[in-house]
């Protein structure tokens, strides 16, 4: 067995940056179970992303974020993408990375307004705001540190299977 065999990949980095398509394509490579946070929540809920906030509320929908953290913290084998903000609270943070090797994708604010433009499935409360281009430059810079903390993988100009690849490289390693 190899060293890696059962380590989770986990991935964060912020909305559109193409965690949830690299996760599914890294999973499927591996021939691991992918989950993808937000999914869970939405399945457990019976409701999407944007309906929780509207009903719930942010500090609700961030407490059902730990409490997954929590609990995927302790399984094996998993590739993980998560919610863009989940891995930025530090107890999140350590309960994923327990078991599990992180990796951060990287765009600039234009590349990432114009995937989540295309993205017509998942609409994000925090953007539904008069000017998202805006405020995805507020939300980058607050959250940059944060982000920096982890290994980092640039994917402007590249497609989601360039990106899994450079990922399996650096997996591999
Ligand atoms: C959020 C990112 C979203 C989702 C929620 C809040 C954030 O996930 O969890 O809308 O605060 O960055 P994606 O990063 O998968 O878009």
């Amino acid at each position: 067995m190899q060293k890696n065999d059962k380590q989770n990949i986990v991935l964060t980095g912020f909305m559109g940056t193409g965690k949830t398509s690299v996760g599914k394509r890294l999973a499927s490579e591996l021939n691991r179970k992918f989950v993808d946070t937000d999914e869970l929540i939405q399945e457990r809920q019976g409701i999407s992303i944007p309906e929780i906030f509207r009903q719930h509320g942010e500090a609700a929908f961030r407490k059902m974020e730990s409490d997954i953290a929590r609990e995927l913290g302790q399984q094996e084998g998993l590739v993980i993408s998560t919610g863009g903000r989940l891995m930025l609270d530090p107890a999140n943070a350590a309960a994923l990375s327990q078991k599990g090797r992180v990796f951060c994708l990287v765009a600039t604010p234009q590349e990432i307004l114009s995937r989540i433009k295309k993205d017509k499935e998942h609409t994000r409360p925090l953007l539904e705001v008069p000017n998202p281009s805006e405020h995805i430059v507020e939300l980058l810079k607050e959250r940059q540190q944060g982000y920096n903390r982890f290994q980092k993988i640039i994917t402007d100009d590249k497609d989601p299977a360039e990106v899994t690849s450079h990922l399996l490289d650096m997996f591999r390693e």
